[in-house]
Parts: C-alpha cells; sequence; structure tokens
C-alpha cells in the first residue's frame, strides 16, 4: 500500500511493521556477504517488501535534504563509471569467491592494475555494499559483488554498462534534434549515435559485433531465470488445459528458454521458436535431446512474415514490442495478423508499465523505460497504451483478457481478432 507521509516517525513506523512482515517470510535475513539469493515468492511478502523500500527510499531522500537529493540523482553516473572500472579491470574475478579478503597489493598484481586506481573504484564500490572493506586495505565480495562473476548476470551489467551507459549522453541530442519527441525509428537511436552506425541495435549485433550479441543472448536468459517462474506458464491459464499438438510460436524467442520451460512444463504443447539465423543455431545446438520432437527452431525474420498459420495456434512475444518504436510494432503484428484466424491469439508477455507515477511507481519498469529509449528510441508501455496499439495495429484486434502476474508488474495481454 503506498504512503503519501513525509512524517519521519511514521515512516519509521511504517518501516518497522513492514519490516517484521517482510522477516517472516524469509527462510534466513538478507546478508551482504556472498550467498545465494533468497527468491521471495508469497504475494505479502512481495508487498510488504515494496513498501519497506519505499519508506526506506523517502526517509533517505527527507534526511539528506532537497539539494544531496537532486544532486545525488546528477551525480549516480560516477557510480556507473565507477563498475565499470571494476569490470575492466576484472577486479570480481580476483577476489576470493569464498568470501576471503586480497589485499590490494595482490589485486593491483593480479589484474596489472595501479593500486591506487582500485583503491579509487573500491571507494565508491564499498559505499554502495559492492566489494566490503575487512581492514584497512584488504577488501573481499559481497553478494553484489560476487554477482559479477556469475555468467548471465555478468552479461547483463556488461550490457548495461557497455552498450547503454555509453549510448545514454547521446539521448538528450538525439531528442533535442526531434523537439524532444522519441524518432519513431531505432535506427537513429542514442545507441546507433554512439556506435557509430545507422543500424538499429539487433541488426549491429548481429552482423559487425557477434559477441555482442551472443553475450546479449546470456544476458537475456539470465534475466529470465533470476525471475523464476515464466509467465506463460504460471499465469496465462489457457495453455495449462491446452489440448495435445497445439502449436506456441515462441517469436523472437531467443535461445529458446521460454519455450523449453513451456515444454517442459506442458507435455501437450508444441513449440516454435523463430529468430535470426545466428541465434536459432545457437538455440538448436542447447535443446535438450528428450524435447527435439516437441520443440523446433525456426530461422525468420518478423519484420518479413509469419510462415506459421493453421486454427489455434499462440503466436507469443516477450520482450519484442517494448523493444520497437510505435510503427515498427505495427508492421510486426501486421504479419501475424495475416496467419491469423479466429481461433488464434496473439500473447504479448510484457511489462505493464504501472500508471502510477513518483516514489511508488514501479522502479524497475521506468528504469526499463529509459533503457528503451535510450537503446531503440522504443518504449515500456501501460495497459491502454498495449491495448491502443493493437487496435492502430489492426482495427480487429481486440484485447481478450489482460492476465497479470502477480510477483511484479508484468502480465500476457491477449489478442484476438474479433
Ligand atoms: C529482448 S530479446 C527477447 C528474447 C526472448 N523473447 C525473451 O523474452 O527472453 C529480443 C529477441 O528478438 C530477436 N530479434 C530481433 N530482431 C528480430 C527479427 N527481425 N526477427 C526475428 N527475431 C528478432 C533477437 O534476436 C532477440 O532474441
Amino acid at each position: 500500500m503506498a504512503t503519501k507521509t513525509e512524517d519521519l516517525t511514521e515512516l519509521s513506523n511504517i518501516i518497522s511493521t513492514s519490516l517484521k512482515s517482510y522477516l517472516s517470510y524469509l527462510p534466513t535475513p538478507p546478508t551482504f556477504r556472498p550467498a545465494p539469493p533468497v527468491p521471495v515468492t508469497d504475494e505479502v511478502a512481495i508487498e510488504a517488501r515494496e513498501q519497506l523500500l519505499q519508506a526506506c527510499r523517502k526517509m533517505i531522500s527527507l534526511v539528506d535534504g532537497p539539494i544531496q537529493t537532486v544532486l545525488g540523482v546528477a551525480a549516480a553516473f560516477y557510480e556507473t563509471t565507477a563498475l565499470k572500472l571494476a569490470y575492466d579491470m576484472k577486479l570480481a574475478h580476483n577476489v576470493p569467491l569464498d568470501g576471503s579478503p586480497i589485499s590490494l597489493a595482490e589485486l593491483a598484481m593480479k589484474t596489472g592494475a595501479p593500486e591506487e586506481t582500485i583503491l579509487r573504484v573500491m571507494r565508491i564500490l564499498t559505499f554502495k555494499h559492492v566489494f566490503v572493506q575487512t581492514a584497512p586495505g584488504y577488501f573481499a565480495h559481497t553478494g553484489g559483488s560476487a554477482a559479477i562473476g556469475v555468467p548471465g548476470i555478468e552479461a547483463m551489467m556488461a550490457h548495461c554498462i557497455d552498450e547503454c551507459f555509453t549510448s545514454g549522453p547521446h539521448l538528450s541530442n538525439v531528442l533535442r534534434e526531434n523537439n524532444f519527441a522519441a524518432p519513431e525509428d531505432s535506427r537513429k537511436s542514442a545507441f546507433s549515435r554512439a556506435f557509430n552506425t545507422n543500424k538499429n541495435f539487433f541488426e549491429y549485433i548481429y552482423t559487425d559485433d557477434k559477441p555482442m550479441g551472443t553475450r546479449f543472448g546470456q544476458a537475456m536468459t539470465a534475466v529470465s531465470n533470476s525471475r523464476g517462474h515464466y509467465n506463460l506458464v504460471t499465469v496465462y491459464e489457457p495453455l495449462l488445459s491446452a489440448l495435445k499438438g497445439t502449436t506456441l510460436v515462441d517469436i523472437g524467442g531467443g535461445i529458446g528458454h521460454i519455450a523449453i520451460a513451456a515444454a517442459q512444463k506442458l507435455p501437450n504443447l508444441k513449440c516454435v521458436v523463430q529468430d535470426m539465423g545466428m541465434v536459432v543455431g545457437e538455440g538448436r545446438d542447447g535443446l535438450p535431446e528428450e524435447l527435439k520432437d516437441r520443440v523446433e527452431f525456426q530461422e525468420n525474420d518478423f519484420f518479413k512474415g509469419q510462415p506459421i498459420g493453421g486454427p489455434g495456434a499462440y503466436y507469443y512475444l516477450r520482450h519484442i514490442l517494448h523493444d520497437h518504436p510505435d510503427p515498427t510494432c505495427k508492421e510486426i503484428l501486421s504479419h501475424i495478423v495475416n496467419a491469423m484466424d479466429s481461433s488464434s491469439r496473439i500473447l504479448i508477455d510484457e511489462c505493464i508499465l504501472d500508471e502510477r507515477v513518483g516514489p511508488e511507481a514501479d522502479r524497475v519498469s521506468i528504469m526499463k523505460d529509459i533503457h528503451m529509449l535510450i537503446m531503440f528510441n522504443s518504449k515500456e508501455r501501460t495497459e491502454a497504451q498495449w491495448a491502443a496499439l493493437l487496435k492502430s495495429a489492426d482495427k480487429r484486434l481486440v484485447v481478450e483478457k489482460v492476465w497479470r502476474a502477480k510477483k511484479d508488474n508484468t502480465g500476457i495481454i491477449e489478442a484476438r481478432l474479433a
């Protein structure tokens, strides 16, 4: 429940109550020491955690004062700069993973970086509980710094600091030249300008920088896995009772992590994972043997058409349309519409942006919204924006139902032809 209070004592009471509730759901209390993350799945615990975080953030801002609050926002990039340096110097890989400390001198020897630079980076990162100083000149991992070495998490972090952080400073000029509206062309993004290309991010990673593309695929898989259960198999009930032979077309399905999870859970389901050539090859290589008769990979550019038609197909798009400005989304959707009949469904699995603005909004979605703007000139959308987008792609497309996840503000927007 959101609170409007500015009263510090009241905030402290909210913190204490929500903390008590939150802790009662945790098997072990949170720690800065390296330890596997404790998943929180209970709805009451998720709500208590959200309330706790909101109240803590308000408390910090009120205590810090208005000037520090706004300058803190202005200076947030120092932290990202320090993290990027830590990543480039491979600090996380050279600090012992068992939590024991390492001296600054040894860290300098192992990384080849000067002690002074490492220390300056550590000053900022330890302040944010990424690494910890155990004694003067000695550092150890916290859970946060240890996560840097986890392959998929490292890939996501690298995507943020190498691609997005490098592109972010160009956003203002890109928008300024268009009266501060986002150009409706992903090839004219801050990313494209920063990387001096007239391609969009996906065109770039599948032609000019394939290692960046492989890393992006790993990042997507890791982010999906870290969020736990997939909406497709948890909130979209019709699929649970699907008849044998029902086809799920996972459009832009990457290396197939969602289709594989769905096929494992739903024995009646047949999946076709469509993506670009390089990704499809990687997906085929990693497909578990026992799913080979039910999960197929197909190279298909979603701008060129939809080869799979027939009754009862589910066209599933997860984290696809948020990568594209509206006119491009309409193009993608129109190819699907051409393959549909009245029994087929489009399933859009995305963040459904909160209508609320301010401290109560979902902080992950609002960050992702700017991420999309920087990388693609695209956006996260509210429920009303999703419905309007579908209608504008084809006036026969209607939202049948919005299947919301309980754990976060994602959901599946189910659409059909009226
Ligand atoms: C943000 S990722 C989402 C991957 C996956 N659906 C998920 O939810 O994790 C976008 C996917 O779209 C694919 N993609 C980009 N352009 C495409 C195109 N023109 N045709 C087909 N797939 C494309 C990318 O290769 C990538 O796998």
